[in-house]
């Protein structure tokens, strides 16, 4: 009698793959009502067809996810309220932009038992300061919501290669365990640690370090920029002696420089989240949300990838353009993360203290081609 009602907002590519990991676990477990209702953005495919009904005739999102069943029990729906309406277990899964229009049109329109997690790698950054897209959903819904992130390229988990991903909660532990058992399955492991904001930053920007590492040119040139920047960061660390070769030799080796971009990368991410939020755990970073997202978005995400092209393109094409051409409809997060953690470290006078972070947001928006970061780096102030 008490059976919960899982939506999914948003088919993607990964909300399309977490569609069917829930459809599979729905269909298992007594407690969750077997139909998972997926709210599709409408859209008319070249043939013509609505792709509402392309994925409900075939089962599969020919679009987002083509070649892969999403199970019986999917229901596609591109009526947004009608999808939302009887659902206590709803599950936010678009681009991060669109998350704010999405909540403005459901208010009060959900009910109010309903509990939310947000799979959404991105904030928004507003007048009072920068907001995470779970405190965006409990504000404008009024709702509790727990985060899942993790090492999860999508395409990977749809053919079921193992992965891991980490469930963040707030207070409710009991909450948490009931995400964990709706999205486990053999080949997803999923644990939660009691760390919102922690889990929902390292998702976040490990997007704009994706950028740094896809970015060929930008690798050739950040050790220069670091070294002037970084040295006596490191310093007073005990981290790095004053022989700081090291970087440069790097230059020859592609892993190894590429390591390093991580490396720093990581740090950034672990002092912009805590010098946000204070409860932010150390233990965070080593969950799969953490080390592990970071490697695998660096290694082989879209980020990556168009971030590789905007390089080798000296910088001349837009990532817009290479969005639209390299993912075909699927959306970049990195970009407009830099450009959203850039406002709060200038906001708060911290731009020096993230020369990665603000690096990235320079190359993207064309004020520094990637090939100047060298010339750019002399004339900037120093880190003391
Ligand atoms: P995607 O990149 O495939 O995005 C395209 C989706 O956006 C489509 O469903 C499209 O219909 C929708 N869309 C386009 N315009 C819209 C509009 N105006 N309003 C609402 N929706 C619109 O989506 P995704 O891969 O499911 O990513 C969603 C979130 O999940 C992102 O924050 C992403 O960082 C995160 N994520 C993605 C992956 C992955 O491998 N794809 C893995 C983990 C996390
Ligand atoms: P990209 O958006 O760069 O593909 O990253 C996907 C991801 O978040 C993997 O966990």
């Amino acid at each position: 009698p008490n059976k919960s009602r899982v939506t999914v907002v948003g088919s993607g590519n990964w909300g399309s793959v977490a569609a069917k990991l829930i459809a599979s676990n729905t269909l298992k477990f007594p407690s969750f009502h077997d139909e998972v209702r997926m709210w599709v953005f409408e859209e008319t495919l070249p043939s013509g067809e609505k792709l509402s009904e392309v994925i409900n005739r075939t089962n599969e999102n020919v679009k987002y996810l083509p070649g892969i069943k999403l199970g019986k029990n999917v229901v596609a729906d591109p009526d947004l309220d009608h999808a939302v309406r009887d659902a206590n277990m709803l599950v936010f899964v678009t681009p991060h932009q669109f998350m704010e229009g999405i909540c403005r049109k459901i208010v009060g329109k959900i009910r109010e038992d309903a509990e939310a997690i947000s799979l959404i790698k991105g904030m928004e950054v507003k007048m009072e300061g920068p907001c995470m897209i779970s405190t965006l959903i409990t504000e404008q819904l009024g709702i509790n919501c727990c985060v899942l992130m993790g090492a999860n390229i999508a395409n990977e988990i749809a053919v079921e290669k193992f992965s891991e991903a980490t469930v963040g909660y707030r207070q409710n532990k009991e909450i948490a365990e009931k995400w964990v058992r709706l999205f486990s399955t053999p080949y997803f492991m999923v644990t939660a640690v009691q760390d919102v904001e922690g889990v929902e930053l390292c998702g976040t920007l490990k997007n704009v370090v994706a950028i740094a590492a896809g970015c060929d040119l930008l690798m050739l040139f950040l050790p220069f920029y670091f070294l002037k920047h970084f040295q006596l960061l490191f310093l007073s660390n005990g981290e790095f002696g004053t022989d700081s070769t090291g970087f440069v030799d790097g230059l020859e080796m592609g892993n190894n420089t590429k390591a390093a971009i991580m490396r720093i990368g990581l740090r950034e991410m672990k002092a912009f989240s805590k010098l946000l939020f204070s409860s932010v755990k150390d233990n965070t970073f080593f969950e799969s949300c953490g080390v592990a997202d970071l490697i695998t978005t660096c290694l082989g995400g879209r980020n990556r990838k168009c971030a590789d092209a905007f390089a080798r393109n000296g910088g001349k094409r837009s990532f817009d353009e290479l969005e639209a051409e390299l993912l075909q409809g699927q959306k970049l997060q990195g970009v407009s993360t830099a450009k959203e953690v850039y406002e709060v470290l200038n906001h708060r006078g911290w731009l020096e203290l993230f020369p990665l972070f603000t690096t990235v947001h320079e190359i993207c928006i064309g004020h520094l081609p990637p090939s100047a970061i060298v010339e750019y780096s002399e004339h900037t102030p120093k880190f003391s």
